[in-house]
């Protein structure tokens, strides 16, 4: 910047500006396609079970979920008088109107809008806490706006409701300094309470029952599992552990696995990205592909049908009320908002050490799978003991070489295609949980040649014990190298 004439600078901006005013009136196709829909998703390991979803016809047919303006709910003991008594007198208001957008910074900023919506909503608790939070509340004493349950939505004048499952309440990120970075990988803890555990010890077989059928539903595969032994599998004490053993970061999406989750990924350059998921299980060739994940991921996938098995008749706990959907322009925003995302500064700029980190990165063949500038080569590659389809070994999307992870996602959920995506490398110094399970919080511990001894024990006290094994690359590396790739890897 420092040899641009200032006037060149000012021409820039105002061709920015301009371009950012400019009438914009997106052609929206019906994303939900029955020739597209059978397309975007890479077929499962078993292609036999490959998802059937419900058809266009059907999906249209779904009530529209308007988006309301919503209130902020309160810390207990911060809420002033008369609060929600004054909520209960304001008239419902819908807030996304795209008769009302004109320029595309107005279809990015509806975006958010819908990005911040809870689909799911339950009448809001007379205490006014429905979720408890380890974040602490704002300066004024409402909650931080993304955790679920923290606004109240007034649909009906005089009934207030609180709502889970936004985007934002996964994507966003609190950094160290207490600053929230939108679409980045979740960081917020999702901790049981301390009632919750008790209840989980003292488990009745019937609500263990309970508990069983609800993650048979969010991650039940019968044909590679059946139920008798998911639930032989899912004793009291699994299940207890499960729930004490939360990690920021990682969380079991729906079709994902109770015994292996994935980790939260950033969407922040998911623009780039030729695969969502780290099993890439669905294809991200444009927007369109956007806006059909968010409409499996909000509900419809445990909706559709794997063979002869369909998880749940009806909405689930993890998706949107019953019969209802996103308007095609809500998801055109809601992918133009996820598109615009942008890092933060990077605070560790290039330096002496990271210089030859990188040297380092292109001698250990990182850069074959990890090459700049996205710092993923956006293939998939197979995961230990998956034979790569021949239909797939010639689509040039697959790089033929095993990392040698644990398969367990890959080959035997709903979302399990047989392969692991390269990752980008980018924005990892503001990530944590590392490789798809998360299994580590720092890259020191990834590129740690003792992760893969049976005795290792992960720093994250909640992090899983014992060996983390595969992508050997970079093990061997002496300290001092180790140190200076690391360096490099966070510059990125
Ligand atoms: C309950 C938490 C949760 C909510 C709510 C949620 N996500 Fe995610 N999201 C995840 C997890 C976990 C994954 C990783 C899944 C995997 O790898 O199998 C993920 C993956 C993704 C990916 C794939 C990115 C990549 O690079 O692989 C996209 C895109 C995405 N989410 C967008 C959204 C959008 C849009 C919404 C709202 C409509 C949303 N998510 C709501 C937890 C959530
Ligand atoms: C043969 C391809 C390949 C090579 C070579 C390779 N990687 Fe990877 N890398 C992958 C794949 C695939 C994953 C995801 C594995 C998984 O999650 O199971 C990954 C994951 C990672 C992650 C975790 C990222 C995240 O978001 O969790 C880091 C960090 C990483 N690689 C760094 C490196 C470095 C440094 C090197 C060189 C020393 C390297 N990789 C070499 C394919 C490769």
């Amino acid at each position: 910047m420092r040899n641009i004439p200032a006037r060149a600078v000012a021409a820039i901006v105002l061709t920015a500006v301009a371009a950012c005013a400019q009438p914009f009136t997106p052609k929206i196709p019906k994303f939900w396609d029955d020739h597209e829909v059978e397309r975007f998703e890479v077929p499962l390991a078993n292609p036999r079970y490959s998802p059937r979803h419900m058809s266009s016809a059907e999906y249209y047919a779904l009530k529209v979920r308007p988006i309301y303006k919503t209130y902020p709910v309160y810390a207990p003991g911060r809420e002033p008088a008369g609060y929600r008594e004054h909520l209960k007198t304001l008239e419902p208001e819908i807030i996304f109107d795209p008769a009302k957008l004109r320029t595309e910074a107005d279809w990015i900023a509806a975006g958010k809008l819908v990005f911040e919506s809870e689909p799911l909503l339950f009448p809001a608790p007379e205490n006014g806490v429905f979720f408890p939070t380890p974040l602490p509340p704002n300066a004024d004493g409402t909650l931080p706006f993304f955790v679920p349950g923290a606004r109240y939505v007034i649909r009906t004048k005089g009934v207030l409701e609180v709502g889970i499952n936004s985007c934002a309440g996964c994507h966003t990120r609190v950094m160290p300094d207490g600053s929230l970075l939108a679409g980045a990988q979740g960081s917020f803890d999702f901790p049981a309470s301390a009632e919750d555990l008790e209840r989980s010890r003292n488990r009745t077989p019937e609500s263990l029952r309970r508990y069983q059928e609800r993650s048979w539903i969010l991650y039940g595969a019968p044909w590679v599992e059946p139920k008798e032994s998911y639930f032989a599998r899912l004793t009291k004490d699994v299940a207890l552990q499960h729930l004490a053993t939360n990690r920021p970061g990682v969380l079991p999406r729906q079709g994902t696995s109770e015994f292996a989750p994935p980790h939260i990924p950033s969407l922040i350059g998911v623009r780039d990205r030729k695969f969502l998921d780290a099993t890439g299980f669905a294809r991200h060739r444009d927007i369109a592909d956007l806006a059909r994940y968010a409409i499996t991921n909000q509900g419809l996938d445990t909706l559709a049908h794997f063979g002869d098995f369909q998880p749940s008749a009806k909405a689930t706990a993890f998706s949107s009320e019953i019969g209802t959907r996103y308007s095609d322009e809500q998801l055109y925003a809601l992918g133009l908002y996820i598109y615009s995302l942008q890092p933060p500064p990077n605070p560790n700029q290039p330096s002496g050490l990271s210089r030859r980190g990188e040297k380092i990165f292109v001698q250990q063949g990182c850069a074959g799978c990890h090459p700049a500038p996205l710092y993923t080569n956006n293939k998939l590659t197979p995961a230990k003991g998956f034979t790569v389809p021949d239909e797939m070994k010639g689509s040039g999307d697959v790089l033929n070489v095993s990392v040698g992870t644990d398969p367990t996602l890959a080959l035997a959920t709903r979302r399990g295609t047989g392969f692991y995506k390269v990752p980008s490398l980018r924005g990892v110094w503001f990530r944590n949980a590392f490789g798809h399970g998360g299994w580590v919080d720092t890259l020191e511990e990834w590129l740690d040649p003792a992760r893969l001894r049976a005795d290792f024990v992960p720093k994250n006290p909640n992090g899983p014990r014992g060996a983390v094994p595969g992508h050997e690359f970079g093990l061997k590396l002496a300290p001092n190298d180790r140190a200076a790739l690391i360096a490099f890897l966070k510059t990125l």
